[in-house]
C-alpha cells in the first residue's frame, strides 16, 4: 500500500504534510493494519526521495494524532484503533464557560448547574478542544516567532492568518480580499464595534425577533431604537420589513440568514434575494453573523448574503467559538471597503488589537491542515448528538408541541400550545434535573412566553435521551394542568 504514495515536490503543500495526509488516509481506511510497521525513516526517505526530517514530521504528527506508536529500537507502528471513548466518561471542567442565557440556574430548591443536563447553553464543552494538536502548534509558534507573538500587533489582524482566512472562506464562495478582513477578539467584540462605528442615540436598527440576546444588549448600550422584524420558518417576513423600511430610516439590519440562534431556521433563497433587493432599494446595511453555517447535517449547501452581495451592502460576521474554542476568543469580519476604516478605528479604540500568539496558532491550523479535521469532528459530534435529539423529541414530546428540524447548527426551538409558560416549564426543569433556555430572553419586545431553545452543545447522546424524557414528562404535566385549569374556568357559567 506504501506504494501508492505520491509527493509532489511542485505543490505549495509541505511534503511532510502530503505524507502524513496519505499515510493517515490509508491507516485510516484500513489499508494498513493494526500494529504492522511502518517503513524505516532511512528507508522511506530513500524511496520517497526526500530528506529524512520529512519522514520523521509525517510519523510525530500521526502519533500525536494516536494513529501510530513507535517502539524504541524497532520502529514506528499502525496503532489499534481507538475505543471510542463513552461519552459519559468525558471530563467534564467544572468552570466551563457558561454563556449569557444559562445564568437562570442556581436558585433555591434547585439542583447546582453540574449536576443539571445542559440543554441551556450553546457554548461546546472542552472534551471537544483540540488540545493536543493546539499545544503542537502553539509551540511551533513559539520556537519561530519567539517573542515577536507577543508584541504589539497590527489592530487589522495577523496579515498570514487574514491570508488563510481569506482562502478558507472561498470554500464558503466568498471572495474576500485581504484588506477586507479585519481580526477581531470574538463575534461578540465584532457587533460591539460595529454598533460603535455606526450607531448613535436614537438610531433605528432592525433585528429578528426573536434573536441573540448579546446583539440586544449591545444595541440597547448604544441607546439605539430597535425595531424587530419577525422571523418564520425560512426567514424573516419581508412584507413587515418592507412596510418598515418604509417608515424608519435603519442603520442597518442584523440578522443570522443560517441556522439561526435561538430558532435554528435557515433563509430561502427567495427570502435571501428579496432582502438583498430591499437593501438595494432603501440603501440599507445588512450585518450577516454567521455562526453555525459549519454545522450541516445534511441541509442544502447554506450560502451566505455575503457570498451573493454584489454591491457591498453586507458586512460578515463569523465567530471561530462555536466550532473551535470560545476561550480564545477569535472571530473575523468581512467588510466593504468604503466602511474598513471607521471600523478599523473603532476596534483600534476597543482593545488595540486581538491576542497575537492565538492568531499565529490559528494561521497553522489552517496552512497545516489541522482545520478541515477539527471541523469534521465537531460536525460528526453534533450531527450524532443532533439525530439523537431529533429521535427522543419525536418518540417522547406529546403531539401538540410543534418544531422545525433545522439540519444543523446546535439549536432546536420548541413552539409550545398558547398559555404553556416556557419559564414555568425551565423552573421545573431545574428542579428535575434539566437545564433549558425559555423563549422570553430571546425577544427585545412582545416576549413570546410560550417557546423554548434547546442546544446540543454541551450534552452527550445519553443525556439527551434522559434529559427529553423529564422535559417531555414536565410539558405532558403542564398540558394535563392547564386542560383543568380550563375546565375550572367554566364553572361559573352555571
Ligand atoms: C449569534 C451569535 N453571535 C455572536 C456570539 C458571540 O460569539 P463569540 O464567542 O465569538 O463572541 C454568539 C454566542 O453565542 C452567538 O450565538
Amino acid at each position: 500500500m506504501i506504494e501508492s504514495i505520491q509527493l509532489d515536490k511542485n505543490s505549495n503543500r509541505h511534503l511532510y504534510i502530503q505524507l502524513y495526509s496519505q499515510l493517515r488516509e490509508l491507516i485510516e481506511m484500513g489499508e494498513l493494519k493494526e500494529h504492522s510497521k511502518l517503513p524505516s525513516i532511512r528507508k522511506f526517505s530513500k524511496e520517497l526521495g526526500v530528506n529524512n526530517v520529512t519522514v520523521v514530521n509525517a510519523y510525530n504528527l500521526l502519533e500525536e494524532e494516536k494513529l501510530v506508536y513507535k517502539k524504541v529500537g524497532s520502529g514506528t507502528f499502525v496503532a489499534p484503533k481507538e475505543i471510542v471513548q463513552d461519552e459519559e466518561e468525558i471530563y467534564l471542567d467544572d468552570d466551563i464557560y457558561i454563556d449569557e442565557d444559562t445564568k437562570f440556574a442556581d436558585k433555591k430548591g434547585m439542583l447546582k448547574e453540574d449536576q443539571l443536563i445542559n440543554f441551556a447553553t450553546a457554548a461546546p464543552t472542552p472534551d471537544l478542544f483540540p488540545i493536543a494538536p493546539f499545544k503542537r502548534l502553539l509551540n511551533k509558534v513559539l520556537d519561530r516567532d519567539g517573542g515577536y507573538a507577543f508584541g504589539y500587533q497590527k489592530s487589522q489582524g495577523y496579515m498570514p492568518l487574514r491570508d488563510s482566512i481569506s482562502k478558507y472562506i472561498k470554500s464558503y464562495d466568498i471572495d474576500a480580499k485581504l484588506d477586507e478582513i479585519q481580526i477581531v477578539s470574538g463575534a461578540q467584540q465584532g457587533i460591539d464595534i460595529l454598533a460603535k462605528t455606526f450607531l448613535d442615540y436614537g438610531d433605528t436598527v432592525f433585528v429578528e425577533r426573536p434573536t441573540y440576546p448579546g446583539a440586544i444588549s449591545v444595541f440597547k448600550s448604544r441607546k439605539a431604537n430597535i425595531v424587530d422584524i419577525t422571523i418564520e420558518s425560512d426567514g424573516i417576513n419581508v412584507e413587515e420589513l418592507e412596510t418598515k423600511l418604509k417608515v424608519n430610516k435603519a442603520k442597518f439590519l442584523y440578522l443570522m440568514p443560517n441556522f439561526q440562534n435561538p430558532t435554528g431556521y435557515s433563509y430561502s433563497q427567495e427570502k435571501k434575494n428579496k432582502i438583498l433587493e430591499l437593501a438595494r432599494e432603501h440603501d440599507l446595511l445588512i450585518i450577516e453573523d454567521d455562526c453555525l453555517s459549519d454545522l450541516n447535517y445534511g441541509a442544502n449547501k447554506k450560502l451566505s448574503l455575503k457570498s451573493q452581495d454584489t454591491e457591498g451592502r453586507v458586512i460578515y460576521i463569523k465567530s471561530f467559538s462555536k466550532i473551535f474554542m470560545p476561550g480564545l476568543r477569535l472571530a473575523f469580519l468581512i467588510i466593504p471597503q468604503r466602511y474598513f476604516n471607521d471600523i478599523l478605528l473603532s476596534k483600534y479604540m476597543s482593545d488595540i488589537f486581538t491576542d497575537g500568539l492565538v492568531q499565529r496558532v490559528l494561521d497553522l491550523y489552517f496552512r497545516e491542515e489541522v482545520w478541515e479535521k477539527q471541523i469534521s469532528k465537531v460536525e460528526k459530534t453534533y450531527q450524532k448528538r443532533y439525530e439523537v435529539m431529533i429521535k427522543s423529541l419525536k418518540s417522547n414530546l406529546p403531539v401538540e408541541i410543534n418544531f422545525n428540524p433545522p439540519l444543523g447548527g446546535l439549536n432546536i426551538w420548541l413552539e409550545l400550545p398558547e398559555g404553556i409558560s416556557g419559564k414555568k416549564i425551565h423552573d421545573k426543569g431545574l428542579k428535575e434535573g434539566i437545564n433549558i433556555a425559555p423563549g422570553q430572553v430571546f425577544y427585545n419586545s412582545q416576549r413570546e412566553e410560550n417557546k423554548l431553545r434547546l442546544s446540543i452543545a454541551a450534552v452527550t447522546t445519553k443525556e439527551i435521551e434522559t434529559g427529553i424524557k423529564i422535559l417531555s414528562k414536565i410539558i405532558k404535566e403542564e398540558l394535563s394542568n392547564q386542560e383543568y385549569d380550563w375546565d375550572n374556568s367554566i364553572m361559573p357559567l352555571i
